[in-house]
């Protein structure tokens, strides 16, 4: 019924590293050719955490957005955009706010950890709380059928589900449905009439698929009846109510885990990060001084790769020969610990070379980058106002 859609949104956190592209641009790439793709910068969610540091945010806007462009996100497939660019997120987030649970808000396991975890901040606020609920009118207000996120944020797409069950079921119906639907049961004869009702019961209260054909069946045939109050009928029976935002799937990305420069997950936090637009020298730097195999002491001690946080590079860049070479060569004490980390960074700085390509046109011409994001939020801007037409209508907020 409605359009096939990919969204998906990041937080700008500045400049990007090796484990986002492994993670999850390289996913982004692949679905902006398979379907319709929407990947946005959540500039309003940093500001529930960065609200009193509001001026960090920009430049780690346009650094992420050079990073997705870097990794090979095409703006001629994939529609990019800010958030804050499309207003109508934040009025979907408004009316969703009325009718949404405090409970729904408070259990979302995100919320609580975050707070124990970012204790310098004090994030006992309204937005804060509301944070997968802006994340829900992200997703919601573009319809998306599928959400690629990793898997800390599947509760907030389940959320996202429920929020939009509830939505379809409080405001799913024309204005006086249930009335009209019963003032048309009664234009149905007595006999007919009773004979929906025991159908409709029997369907809704029992599951009976067989009772749902012969009450579909007995409209079919009733002359009586307007082509509204059929229809009208049709949806009654099965308690049927307008679809207005459908429920969106997590399109979960295969945790392929990155590991960083001292072998735990690659993450800023940890401070174990390669940039996606590193220096050569950084990068050869950084992985030349990496620690290996704590048991291989000296050149003439052979190694175990298993605790060597270099091999588990090795494991997402190497090919099967390199891998059996290191194998051999460090557990016989062949190669030096230099020799083995030497096609790790060939293979980043390969990997890197057309990033860097990439990239220069941008930073070389930085209006070209506004003007994919104006055209961008143009583009999200005209999905997003229309939803909203219907989410009004459906409100009772048209009063035009
Ligand atoms: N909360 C997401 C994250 O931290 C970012 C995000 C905001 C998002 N809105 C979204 C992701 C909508 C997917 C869909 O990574
Ligand atoms: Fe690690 Fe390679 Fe040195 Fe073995 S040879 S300890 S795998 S860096």
């Amino acid at each position: 019924m409605f359009a096939e859609r990919v969204l998906s949104g990041m937080r700008p956190t500045g400049h990007l590293h090796l484990g986002h592209y492994h993670g999850v641009l390289k996913n982004w790439v692949r679905l902006q050719s398979e379907y319709p793709c929407f990947f946005f910068v959540a500039d309003w969610h940093a500001l529930t955490t960065h609200y009193e540091t509001p001026d960090v945010i920009e430049q780690s806007v346009w650094d992420m957005v050079i990073d997705w462009l870097a990794c090979g996100v095409d703006p001629n497939q994939a529609t990019l955009f800010i958030q804050s660019k499309v207003p109508e997120h934040s009025e979907l987030f408004l009316l969703l706010a009325m009718g949404t649970p405090l409970g729904w808000l408070e259990r979302v396991p995100t919320y609580k950890d975050q707070i124990e975890k970012l204790k310098e901040k004090d994030l006992q606020t309204y937005g804060f709380l509301g944070y997968p609920l802006l994340q829900a009118a992200d997703i919601l207000i573009y319809r998306a059928q599928f959400v690629p996120v990793g898997e800390d944020q599947v509760p907030h797409v389940e959320m996202t589900r429920e929020v939009a069950r509830r939505f379809n079921y409080l405001y799913g119906r024309e204005p006086g449905f249930e009335e009209k639907s019963l003032e048309a049961v009664k234009k149905l004869g007595s006999k007919r009439a009773k004979m929906y009702a025991e159908l409709r019961v029997a369907f809704q209260e029992r599951g009976d698929d067989e009772a749902l054909e012969q009450a579909k069946a007995l409209l079919q045939d009733a002359q009586s009846l307007s082509m509204a109050d059929r229809e009208r009928l049709f949806g009654f029976l099965e308690g049927a109510r307008k679809i207005i935002l459908p429920e969106p799937q997590a399109l979960l990305t295969s945790a392929s885990r990155m590991p960083g420069i001292d072998g735990q997950k690659m993450s800023k936090s940890y401070g174990n990060t390669i940039d996606i637009r590193e220096k050569p020298e950084e990068v050869t730097r950084s992985i030349r001084t990496m620690p290996t195999d704590p048991a291989r002491v000296r050149r003439t001690d052979p190694g175990d790769p298993a605790r060597c946080p270099v091999w588990q590079l090795h494991t997402v860049y190497s090919d099967e020969d390199t891998k059996a070479w290191v194998q051999k060569e460090c557990q016989s004490a062949g190669i030096g610990c230099l020799e083995c980390k030497q096609p790790v960074i060939d293979a980043i700085l390969a990997e890197q070379q057309p990033m860097f390509e990439r990239a220069q046109m941008y930073l070389d011409d930085p209006s070209l980058l506004r003007s994919i994001i104006a055209d961008g939020s143009d583009k999200a801007r005209k999905v997003a106002q229309e939803t909203m037409r219907e989410v009004r209508e459906s409100m009772g907020l048209a009063y035009d």
